[in-house]
């Protein structure tokens, strides 16, 4: 359903009657050895401007830099570690509620080897350990590796540590940094990656995140996309994907989220289960948050309270994800952790027409809540381009009260939706026209966004383009929290979009 960029931009552009300047440019790529074509859209910027104060910007700027292909197997990003058995996929989560452990990942190839995990506070001397478990599975022809799970808690906080795993010549080290403790003034600078996937544009999204600088990841879902392959390619993918976003995944926890890609469901192979691979390889610390089931549960960082949603689990009334979440949100203590944040794949308020009202079903369940318990902001994936919502609910839609538009609120979350990490689908350039006027920006580009929380009242906001490197903040804000906000202080949509001025160099 995502044809190739340059097909789509040339429509959107014969149909909104501009001529495209649209140059081809062959690129020697040096770090891939490859000659990749390099499609560029020399500079537009359009606005479209609603009659209303809500007027919503969607920017036309779209450059695909490599076409959307998984990078070819025997490239370097998804180099085997050197040594008989080396744990390779390492990666790690947040181990409890409140950021003193962590869940440490890996996979052995040949054999099962050690679930020791060797640690301390300083390099290459480890003064304890932990003991992990390990398991492998079967799917159709695939047999996974030997997946390694360790829980390293009792931590302190605000504290770099080093780790090593693995044996004799093939051990290998890592560190990681742990969070503050929960304090309602703690800063910590969240990234926020989706639908990232294994192509060029994946290592450009990983690569600018890096530079960013921040020290967690909020996952919104659809990891490897291992799922386009077939038979025993889609074991073979999530392997590749595992050594391909180490370099990051083994240095700070990501906190991740079911999408659709995890699903798997596939009668042709008599595979059914439904995230049976995702669930072997990503555990969570969802008992921590008394859930039932590793793919909804919640997390306390530094002064922020993260609840992680599944699209693609029961969430209507009466089912274990709604109550669960109807406790959750009780808990949420804003004294303690004023920043609400919520995560989860499919979006809610969106218009791209790629998935448009996907997240329908659960706006209808779970937005009254979101309003109620002022969340500062939603995060989803799903939709390949970047788009943010002004702060609008739809809860008084009733089927048959006649009221069935959004309105502006301003207890409601800002809405976000960042399924621009770089997959092999390509992006969604197709915007529903006009743009409705609970969008405020949204672009079709690849990038990665972060969310930098200052203190109890204020975060910055900021969206990244891969395009432009780490220091041009294409949709950028402050973000003002929803529950320590100053009532004496209007900050109007309209303030709030001042901040945000899309940069229209090419
Ligand atoms: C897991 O590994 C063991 C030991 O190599 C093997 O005997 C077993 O069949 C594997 N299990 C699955 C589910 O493949
Ligand atoms: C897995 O099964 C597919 C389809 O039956 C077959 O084409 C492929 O060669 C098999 N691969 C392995 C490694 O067994
Ligand atoms: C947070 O910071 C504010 C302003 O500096 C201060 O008044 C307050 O006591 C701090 N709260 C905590 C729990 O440190
Ligand atoms: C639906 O909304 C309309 C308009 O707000 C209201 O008059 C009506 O009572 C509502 N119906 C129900 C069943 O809540
Ligand atoms: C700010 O605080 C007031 C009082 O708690 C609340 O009514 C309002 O919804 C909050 N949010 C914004 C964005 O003003
Ligand atoms: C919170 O951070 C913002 C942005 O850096 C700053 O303007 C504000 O003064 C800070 N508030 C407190 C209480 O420190
Ligand atoms: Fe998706």
């Amino acid at each position: 359903m995502y044809g190739p960029a340059d097909i789509t931009i040339e429509s959107e552009f014969k149909c909104l009657g501009i001529v495209a300047d649209l140059d081809i440019i062959i690129l020697k790529d040096k770090k891939m050895g490859l000659v990749i074509p390099k499609l560029v859209v020399i500079g537009y910027v359009l606005f479209s401007f609603a009659n209303s104060v809500y007027a919503g910007v969607t920017s036309s700027f779209i450059r695909s830099e490599w076409p959307s292909v998984d990078i070819p197997l025997d490239n370097e990003v998804f180099e085997i570690p050197s040594g008989y058995n080396a744990p390779e996929q390492v990666h790690i989560t947040q181990g409890d509620y409140d950021g003193k452990a962590v869940i440490i990942i890996w996979v052995t190839p040949i054999e099962p080897g050690s679930n020791q995990v060797r640690y301390g506070k300083s390099e290459k001397k480890y003064d304890f350990t932990a003991e992990g478990t390990v398991k492998n599975y079967t799917f159709y022809n695939y047999t996974s590796g030997y997946i390694h799970q360790c829980l390293v808690n009792d931590l302190e906080y605000d504290t770099k540590y080093f780790y090593e795993i693995g044996e004799g010549d093939s051990a290998r080290s890592f560190w990681f940094q742990t969070p503050p403790k929960i304090d309602p003034n703690a800063s910590h600078k969240f990234g926020i990656i989706g639908d990232l996937g294994q192509t060029y544009n994946s290592l450009s999204t990983l690569e600018h995140y890096i530079e960013s600088g921040a020290q967690t990841v909020l996952h919104v879902g659809d990891l490897s996309y291992a799922d386009r392959y077939t038979y025993h390619d889609m074991g073979v993918r999530w392997d590749s994907y595992g050594r391909f976003v180490e370099k990051v995944q083994a240095y700070q926890p990501w906190i991740w989220t079911a999408g659709n890609h995890e699903i798997e469901y596939m009668p042709y192979m008599n595979e059914v289960v439904p995230f049976k691979q995702y669930l072997y390889r990503y555990p969570t610390p969802y008992a921590a948050s008394e859930s039932s089931s590793p793919l909804w549960y919640a997390v306390r960082r530094a002064s922020a309270h993260i609840i992680v949603l599944s699209s693609y689990s029961p969430f209507v009334k009466y089912t274990p994800q709604y109550e669960w979440l109807e406790a959750e949100f009780k808990k949420v203590d804003r004294k303690k952790t004023p920043w609400l944040i919520v995560i989860m794949h499919t979006p809610i308020y969106n218009s791209n027409s790629a998935h448009y009202m996907e997240g329908e079903s659960m706006r209808a369940a779970f937005e009254s809540w979101f309003v109620q318990y002022k969340v500062d902001v939603i995060f989803a994936g799903h939709v390949h381009a970047y788009e943010r919502s002004y702060r609008i609910s739809n809860i008084h839609y009733n089927i048959t009260g006649g009221i069935s538009y959004p309105v502006p609120d301003k207890s409601a979350p800002v809405y976000i939706t960042v399924g621009d990490g770089g997959n092999q689908e390509g992006l969604a350039s197709r915007f529903n026209d006009p743009q409705p006027d609970y969008s405020a920006f949204r672009e079709a580009s690849y990038g990665h966004s972060t969310l930098e929380i200052m203190n109890k009242t204020h975060a910055f906001y900021h969206w990244n383009r891969n395009d432009d490197g780490k220091k041009v903040a294409t949709d950028a804000f402050v973000l003002q929290n929803q529950y320590w906000n100053k009532s004496s202080k209007k900050e109007t949509e309209k303030e709030l979009y001042a901040h945000n001025r899309p940069d229209s160099r090419t």
